[in-house]
């Protein structure tokens, strides 16, 4: 299906599109003109009645249609811009391995498709993997889907070590030797540790692929913030990437990444921050569907 399409050369194309585009004028005079031309409509009315319009312009539209009318109205006629091109469909659904939802529910095969909404609320955090190792064109993609996140200062800081094959090696090595340093492995342990050693080992070795992500540490503690941000949502739209392509991924933090030594072992510069590491790989099982908060508990509209 991906060979099909040129997804690359569409990227590069616009991404070489873009930058000839900037390269017309200073990202900053870029920034001033569009905040100027929003000020310029905005003196029209004060905020908040823009505020309002907007959202009660909404809610009379949505009145003479259901969403999800609205939506396909919208794809069709993306699809007739697009008569020149492989259509929008092929970028935004992805087709997917065969998936079952653990109590039955969705079922996904492959040659069908998950919108964004289908994976928002299917993913599930993998936490066993089949051991057959995804193609390092298919994990390229997913990371290439993950650097659309939003990113401050278009820093994308995100850097990537695939741990992988023979290379999990000198991760795994890493990891225990880290645990010894910080004490949630007993140096001086005989056979039962020795033992313990050898099954997290064995663990993490049979997790197909383990991505370490990293990013430089700026000085300043805001500039920090933003990059980890980025960061985070650059994992995230990896995730929900890999998810659509079947593929399951389990985010962790664990304290050897707080360790120095861990990076070192790693030749990871100590002017960076790993982020997390993420296991990778086709889910063996997936996991029940952890219920979330009812999002009105949490969500106030401010409208005076
Ligand atoms: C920053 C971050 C760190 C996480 N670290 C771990 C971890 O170390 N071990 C783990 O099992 N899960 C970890 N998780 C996964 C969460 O446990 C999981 O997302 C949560 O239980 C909800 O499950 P779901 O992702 O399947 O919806 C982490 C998630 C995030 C966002």
């Amino acid at each position: 299906m991906f060979a099909q399409e040129p997804p690359l050369k569409r990227k590069n194309r616009r991404s070489s599109a873009r930058t000839a585009a900037q390269a017309q004028e200073p990202p900053l005079k870029r920034k001033n003109r569009r905040s100027s031309a929003r000020t310029a409509a905005q003196a029209q009315e004060p905020p908040l009645k823009r505020k309002n319009r907007r959202s009660s312009a909404r809610t009379a539209a949505q009145a003479q249609e259901p969403p999800l009318k609205r939506k396909n109205r919208r794809s069709s006629a993306r699809t007739a811009a697009q008569a020149q091109e492989p259509p929008l469909v092929q970028k935004t659904f992805i087709h997917i391995h065969v998936m079952i939802d653990r109590e039955g529910g969705a079922v996904f095969k492959r040659g069908e498709t998950m919108n964004i909404f289908e994976a928002l609320k299917s993913r599930r955090s993998t936490h066993t993997f089949k051991p057959d190792p995804v193609p390092e064109d298919v994990l390229t993609d997913i990371f290439r889907y993950g650097s659309w996140a939003p990113t401050h200062y278009m820093k994308e800081p995100w850097q990537i070590n695939m741990y992988q094959h023979e290379g999990k090696t000198s991760l795994v090595d890493a990891i225990l030797k880290s645990y010894e340093r910080i004490g949630m492995i007993n140096p001086k342990g005989g056979e039962k540790v020795e033992k313990m050693k050898a099954s997290m080992a064995q663990f993490l070795l049979d997790i197909p692929h383990h991505a370490l992500i990293y990013f430089p540490i700026s000085d300043d503690p805001v500039r920090y913030e933003e990059d980890y941000a980025s960061v985070s949502a650059f994992i995230q739209n990896a995730q929900l990437a890999a998810w659509a392509y079947g593929i399951g991924m389990l985010w962790t933090i664990t304290p050897y990444m707080h360790d120095p030594d861990f990076a070192k072992d790693l030749e990871i510069s100590s002017s960076m921050k790993i982020a997390a590491v993420m296991q990778i790989g086709y889910p063996a099982k997936i996991p029940r569907s952890k219920e979330r908060t009812d999002i009105q508990k949490k969500l106030i509209f401010i409208n005076e």
